[in-house]
């Protein structure tokens, strides 16, 4: 969308993945879905070094609200789980040098069963916009797929028509076989590209042969504005190995995805904190360019994707991914010209993860590289 925001990568966190629906405070107050446990997250994004590395939209899905809207036919967040209100919480967490994202749905109901936006697409925009929210996630539950096309741009025009900036995170095009990403990437500045991210290796390959495959040449749509999203990070949950967790983060690094993550930021690795917050990894995520990585040669029967992109000044970055689940680390050999290194002049090359500089490549080089199982090797080329 044409609205100033998301000019790179959205960044931030996203309760869903790892936090769900659990509503249950009374028995389990640290994890169910309240203030207090957005609170939390947003001081640890600023305490422990998230915000710096430029994560900065803490937001809210799904089971926020009270099932009835009030008399008014306004929203209102459950007032067990949210006592303060969202206005207040809004505040809190732009007292944090944080900003906000809520949830709705385009439809009768949530996925979870919660009152949808649908004959109040206006109402729910300026409530928002009256809270203070800077970002909205719009879901596509219990709605006709033949409506996304007139639901999500009126939801874009009224939330434009408040005259606050609010980040419009929209499930369209789930659910539809064809899709029309011109208007897409029109009314949205990032939009979900497939099924719920689940935690687990086998979901996050799903992801990316989805990515590989790049049906409708989806890739091209992504850049300054407007932001293909696979659904969120799982770097530090429970599914993932440390191989697993750095080939995730890299493959959405090189997809310039969104990256918010759903993780509990009270007791995450110190493995998985450092990788979220690996700055030479960020930097290919952000790279202002904004091009969406695209496959360009499969290794190994298959097991091996190569995928490269452009970022400022022609450098390339390339990754290797082996999605093999077991066995031993895969050598794959590569031609400079194969992975679109053609200056005769040769590029310096670094490793994509460390920055440290692993050697020199020109077009004819004979390029070998060693790939764990799982595992992934990123590197970036800088013409000389
Ligand atoms: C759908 C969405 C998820 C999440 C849930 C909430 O499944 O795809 O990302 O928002 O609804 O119920």
């Amino acid at each position: 969308a044409d609205n100033g925001l998301a000019r790179t990568p959205p960044m931030g966190w996203l309760d869903w993945e790892r936090f769900r629906c659990n509503t249950d405070c009374v028995n389990d107050p640290d994890n169910c879905i309240s203030e207090n446990l957005i609170k939390t997250m947003a001081d640890l994004m600023a305490s422990e070094g998230y915000k710096d590395a430029g994560y900065e939209y803490v937001c809210i899905d799904d089971c926020w609200p009270s099932h009835e809207r009030g008399p008014d036919g306004r929203l209102v967040p459950d007032p067990e789980r949210f006592p303060s209100g969202m206005k207040a919480l809004a505040d809190y967490v732009h007292s944090k040098g944080l900003k906000l994202g809520i949830y709705e749905d385009f439809g009768t109901e949530t996925c979870a069963k919660y009152p949808g936006s649908e004959f109040y697409l206006q109402t729910d925009a300026q409530t928002f916009a009256d809270w203070g929210i800077d970002l909205l996630k719009f879901d596509t539950c219990n709605s006709y797929s033949s409506d996304f096309q007139y639901g999500f741009p009126a939801m874009a025009f009224y939330l434009n028509q408040t005259g606050r900036p609010i980040l419009f995170s929209c499930e369209w095009p789930h659910g539809e076989s064809e899709s029309n990403f011109t208007a897409i990437r029109q009314a949205c500045n990032m939009w979900r590209t497939g099924l719920d991210i689940e935690d687990s290796w086998d979901s996050v390959v799903g992801v990316i042969d989805f990515y590989a495959k790049d049906a409708q040449n989806f890739s091209s749509f992504s850049g300054p504005g407007g932001w293909a999203d696979p659904d969120e990070v799982i770097v530090g949950d429970f599914g993932l190995s440390y191989e697993e967790e750095r080939a995730h983060f890299g493959m959405w690094a090189m997809f310039a995805s969104p990256l918010l993550m759903s993780v509990d930021l009270r007791n995450i690795r110190n493995s998985s904190k450092a990788l979220l917050q690996n700055r030479n990894i960020l930097a290919i995520n952000q790279d202002p360019l904004g091009h969406q990585a695209t496959l360009k040669m499969e290794l190994a029967n298959g097991y091996v994707y190569v995928f490269t992109r452009t970022l400022v000044d022609n450098k390339i970055a390339v990754a290797v991914l082996n999605k093999a689940f077991n066995g031993m680390p895969t050598s794959v050999t590569m031609t400079g010209k194969d992975l679109g290194l053609t200056d005769e002049s040769g590029y310096t090359i670094t490793d994509g993860f460390t920055g440290d500089q692993i050697g020199s490549y020109g077009p004819t080089s004979e390029i070998i590289q060693n790939v764990n199982p799982s595992g992934i090797v990123i590197f970036v080329a800088t013409p000389k």
